[in-house]
């Protein structure tokens, strides 16, 4: 599988992944804005056939911080280590750039996805009441990833 930094010609398929993945809706404008404001920190991961098959898009915060802005994997090519591998890239790609600190908002119900980043060493700090636009809560997540 090949980890890579996402073109223009790849938004399109990881559109309709996140359309097909996740819960929360996103205008395609805000895929554009996060290439704009963050180039090298989007990710896509490619299948075999050179499909995308997962991407993870992030954002520049202040200080030595960054985002995981939305973190998505094509059902079909789940537990297969793609969502892994984008978040070791991702880490190393923020950690280049001297953005130590990691953090994240996930549903308090996506208890998958809790599991799947406490095992890569986020930990939750905090409950966003309504954070999402069907009055959802979300749970802030933060990883410390300073390498020595
Ligand atoms: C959360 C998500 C991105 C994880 O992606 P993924 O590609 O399935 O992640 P991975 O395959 O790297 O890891 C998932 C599990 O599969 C297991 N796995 C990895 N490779 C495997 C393999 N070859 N065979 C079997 N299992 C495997 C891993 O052990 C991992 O479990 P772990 O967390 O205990 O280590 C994906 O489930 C998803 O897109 N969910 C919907 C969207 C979502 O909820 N996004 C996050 C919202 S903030």
């Amino acid at each position: 599988m090949i980890v890579r930094t996402m073109t223009g010609g790849d938004l399109p398929y990881a559109y309709a992944i996140a359309l097909r993945s996740l819960d929360e809706f996103y205008l395609p404008e805000v895929f554009s804005f996060f290439m704009t404001q963050w180039p090298a920190g989007q990710l896509v991961a490619l299948d075999p056939t050179g499909g995308v098959a997962g991407f993870l898009m992030g954002g520049r915060l202040d200080g030595n911080r960054a985002s995981v802005s939305i973190l998505a994997v094509d059902p079909p090519h789940r537990r297969k280590g793609i969502g892994g591998a984008l978040m070791g890239e991702f880490i190393k790609k923020a950690a280049m750039e001297g953005r130590t600190v990691l953090q994240l908002e996930v549903r308090t119900s996506n208890s998958d996805a809790i599991a799947f980043y406490e095992r890569r060493g986020f930990r939750r700090t905090e409950v966003l009441r309504e954070f999402y636009n069907d009055g959802g809560d979300a749970a802030r997540m933060i990883l410390f990833s300073g390498m020595c």
